[in-house]
């Protein structure tokens, strides 16, 4: 028999087969500034059962009401992502017995979640605990599991509240691609797509929210983020795995989405292996901090004033940038330790082709080896 929060394929509708597929007719995409009355148009639009983008702390998410099966299965063509990848379910609030007593998750709540949620949310935490029987099963692509987060920007936050119930959301791109962190980049991806974007300015952080799953025993970081092991583990006082790490597979849910391949720039990106001193090529290169004594390199900066936070927040728009140059290769800093590291390099990896090394006067770049 099938295990109360596995997979269960087979109650998906015939069209959800795991293949991506593009919505197949052109709606005018607008970009809308921040006002009562874009947000109440948002409103009306997602009650009626269609798709807005919208600002979060992370980055733009792609919403829909997450109660309805017909409108969350349109974010899946309107990204061309694969049924069997799940969604965050955005809160309007941070109360987990709410969320218990509108059927949202499943009672009893896990160890932690509680002291887990008062400390983080609002914020950039996605906690995967048991579903509630009122999540469609193609939010969470067939698991008896569900991704939770409540959302810090304050346009999030008044559109849930407006709304007063779950918005499913992943980022406002198209499947595999770079994720956007502010307005023009969700055109880029889904012109034609969607029918509104909200334009809340760039997003503050810059990258995903930490996925955590409280299903294992220690809790398991499914996509690492902003928040880290360590502050996760001052709240839980135990050990926190991560995914890669984890000894045991049975003992924690995986993250189907988590794919090799993802957040990928068009032009192929190498990560060095070194930081990079030669620009004698014709490559993009993104340093993370120094400037480069060559005036005529093409460069991107990522963190200028030195802060890890800011490289974050730089990251996937610096990307986008270096991707316009329609260069041959993008070539890209190692990145230094701090408590960013983890979701920076996690982020680049997956979005990698391979390694660059500068050795007897050229740039030697290597494919990256598939596990
Ligand atoms: O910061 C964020 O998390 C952004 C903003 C928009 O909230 N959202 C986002 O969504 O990054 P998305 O769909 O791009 O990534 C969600 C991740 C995927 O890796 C997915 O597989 C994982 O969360 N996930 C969702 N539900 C899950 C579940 N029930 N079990 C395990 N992993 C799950
Ligand atoms: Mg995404």
């Amino acid at each position: 028999m099938q295990s109360p929060l596995g997979r269960s394929r087979g109650k998906l509708p015939p069209l959800f087969t795991g293949q991506p597929f593009f919505y197949p007719f052109l709606v005018k995409t607008r970009i809308v500034p921040i006002s009562a009355s874009s947000l109440r148009e948002a409103c009306q639009i997602l009650q009626g059962g269609d798709l807005v983008a919208f600002p979060t702390e992370t980055v733009y998410g792609l919403g829909a009401l997450g109660l309805r099966s017909d409108a969350v299965q349109k974010i899946f063509h309107a990204k061309g992502r694969p049924s069997t990848d799940p969604l965050i379910l955005h809160l309007p609030s941070p109360d987990l017995n709410q969320a218990v007593t509108h059927h949202w998750m499943a009672a009893p709540i896990p160890p932690f979640a509680n002291e887990l949620a008062k400390k983080f949310w609002p914020g950039p935490l996605t906690l995967v605990v048991p579903k509630g029987a009122k999540v469609p099963l193609e939010v969470t692509a067939g698991l008896g599991t569900v991704a939770l987060r409540v959302p810090a920007h304050p346009v999030a936050e008044k559109l849930l509240q407006e709304l007063g119930e779950p918005l499913a959301a992943p980022s406002a791109n198209r499947f595999g691609r770079i994720s956007p962190t502010d307005a023009s980049a969700v055109l880029q991806e889904l012109d034609g797509k969607i029918p509104l974007i909200l334009d809340g300015g760039p997003c503050p952080h810059g990258i995903e929210s930490t996925v955590l799953s409280l299903l294992s025993d220690p809790p398991t970081i499914l996509r690492p983020g902003s928040i880290t092991a360590e502050m996760i583990s001052e709240i839980t006082h135990t050990e926190v795995w991560l995914q890669s790490k984890q000894k045991d597979p049975k003992s924690g849910m995986p993250s189907p989405g988590m794919l090799e391949n993802h957040y990928a720039p068009q032009t192929p990106l190498y990560l060095c292996t070194a930081p990079i001193k030669s620009f004698a090529s014709p490559y993009q290169f993104i340093l993370y901090q120094n400037c480069p004594t060559s005036p005529e390199a093409q460069v991107h900066l990522l963190c200028p004033d030195g802060k890890h936070s800011t490289a974050a927040q730089n990251l996937y728009r610096v990307l986008r940038e270096a991707d316009q140059a329609a260069s041959s290769a993008i070539l890209i800093d190692p990145v230094p330790d701090s408590p960013w590291a983890l979701a920076l390099r996690d982020r680049l990896h997956r979005a990698s082709a391979g390694t660059a090394n500068w050795a007897n006067g050229q740039w030697n770049l290597r494919p990256r080896e598939t596990t």
